[in-house]
């Protein structure tokens, strides 16, 4: 692919417009040296960022993922105190709670004392949970939201039998007025008001092409007066995490916070329970009664809502389908737009909402997943799970998506969130084939197993607390990293 952008043909071309032969020997010899010095760089690692390969100093430098590190085994143990809107109990967990457990069980299998303060995401009274390291004291108000006071009667004596390291907070859920209070905080942002916005304007421009002047536009007006307050805000915390690169450099960038005390620490998936197996995708399109003659299978996941992108996804597709007849969509969700896909005919299989063993069947029965959203604040852990599953995404070109998942082309497809764009990104797909398809999950496979794993991104938090705790941590490489 890169061999496309790379090639000076043009412009050589234009350079050596002369008759003599002798030249165009040399035009040929340039050409295929060009053409050498491409692939070399195809040969090497597909992405653009910092060096870090040779990264040396101090970690809180880094403009980089912490993830793309090696960090070594620790003696060190420390003490943690985590507050969490939600902890998950029972039924299948959300984004931001989802992250915390992942973490947290890692770091208490790691030998760190972890306390997390919250309430079970089923908002039922329950007993406190007290497994190994792990400590998860549930202080509920009336409402069944966390009751900040009550959190901090529970800290302060688990304090009291020994002073906590450092403390952590899934975005708000430990409120700013507290943090101000509480120096040794790192707060971990899984979407920032900035991206809000941005995500607020693109679907402004879609729900309403017709615009007129008197229209009233509500919520951008008092989108505005949000970010300002978050832009004040967000000072009251020592220490920022970001889940994406993007998001850095718009806190460094946009709100100002010091370069030093912004971190990005991208989320993990846990790497065992996505993985490539081709048979079992061959089964679930039996099983769903994919025609064998078809040229390729497109899929969907996830809830099937405007603000996921549905309406401007079944527009796309079918145009795309009319075109090409070989095209088939599996999707897997459900929600008001679950009705409009059926209407779509037999190219479209509608399959409901999967349990997450039948969901990792169903990426691996894809040949390219597509992910429609017009939210860009935080990541999509479905496009995470669909690499983890060796397939190439096709997904809007978003900065969080285009700067930390999607970082080359050599792992999909990204569009302009309009129908006519996301037609042109669906058309190259199917223009490039199973093949290349296939050939592209390889690349998102070995890519996202060096960076969005669980073992990656506790290790890489494991490392940030002791940094914050003794700064003889913050320097890389120590003799026991890798
Ligand atoms: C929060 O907890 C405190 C006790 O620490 C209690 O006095 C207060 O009424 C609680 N607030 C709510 C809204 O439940
Ligand atoms: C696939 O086979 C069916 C049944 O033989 C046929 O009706 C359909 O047109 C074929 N589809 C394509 C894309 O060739």
């Amino acid at each position: 692919m890169g061999l496309k952008h790379q090639t000076p043909k043009s412009s050589s071309s234009n350079f050596f417009s002369c008759r003599y032969s002798t030249i165009f020997t040399l035009l040929l010899l340039f050409t295929s040296f060009f053409l050498f010095l491409a692939s070399l760089r195809n040969l090497q690692e597909p992405f653009f960022w910092a060096d870090y390969t040779q990264f040396n100093g101090d970690l809180r430098d880094a403009k980089f993922p912490w993830n793309k590190l090696c960090f070594g085994p620790t003696f060190e143990k420390l003490k943690i105190a985590v507050f969490s809107k939600t902890w998950p109990v029972g039924a299948a967990p959300g984004g931001m709670e989802r992250h915390a457990s992942t973490l947290y069980h890692a770091l208490a299998s790691r030998g760190h004392e972890i306390h997390v303060f919250t309430v079970p995401s089923d908002r039922r009274p329950r007993w406190d949970i007290h497994e190994g390291n792990l400590h998860v004291y549930f202080a509920a108000n009336d409402h069944g939201s966390v009751n900040i006071s009550l959190a901090f009667d529970v800290f302060n004596k688990v304090n009291e039998n020994g002073a906590f390291d450092y403390v952590h907070t899934e975005s708000v859920s430990l409120p700013h007025w507290r943090a101000k209070m509480v120096p040794n905080v790192a707060v971990t942002w899984h979407g920032i008001w900035y991206e809000i916005m941005h995500s607020k304007l693109l679907q402004e421009l879609l729900s309403n092409p017709k615009w007129q002047l008197s229209d009233p536009m509500t919520e951008l007006h008092e989108a505005m007066p949000r970010l300002v307050e978050e832009i004040r805000f967000f000072k009251s915390y020592t220490q920022h995490i970001c889940i994406s690169s993007s998001a850095g450099e718009v806190l460094v960038n946009i709100y100002q916070l010091p370069q030093r005390n912004v971190h990005v620490i991208l989320n993990g998936v846990d790497e065992t329970e996505f993985t490539p197996d081709q048979e079992a995708g061959a089964k679930f399109r039996e099983k769903y009664g994919v025609p064998a003659n078809v040229s390729i299978v497109m899929g969907v996941a996830g809830r099937l809502v405007r603000d996921k992108g549905h309406p401007l996804f079944y527009e796309a597709f079918s145009s795309i389908v009319r075109r090409h007849p070989g095209v088939f969509l599996l999707v897997a969700g459900s929600g008001p737009w679950r009705r409009r896909y059926t209407e779509l005919g037999p190219n479209v299989k509608v399959l409901g909402a999967l349990e997450p063993l039948e969901l990792s069947k169903f990426y691996n029965a894809l040949d390219v997943f597509v992910n429609p959203t017009l939210r860009p604040q935080g990541l999509d852990l479905t496009l995470i799970e669909a690499m983890q599953s060796g397939k190439p995404v096709l997904t809007p070109n978003y900065p969080s998506i285009v700067g930390t998942v999607v970082v080359d082309e050599e792992f999909g497809y990204t569009f302009s969130p309009n129908v006519k764009s996301f037609v042109e990104a669906l058309e190259s797909a199917i223009r490039d084939g199973p093949n290349v398809l296939k050939r592209k999950g390889l690349a998102c496979k070995k890519y996202v197993v060096s960076m969005f794993t669980a073992t990656k991104m506790a290790s890489a938090y494991e490392r940030f607390f002791l940094c914050m705790k003794n700064t003889k941590y913050c320097q890389y490489p120590l003799p026991t990293d890798c």
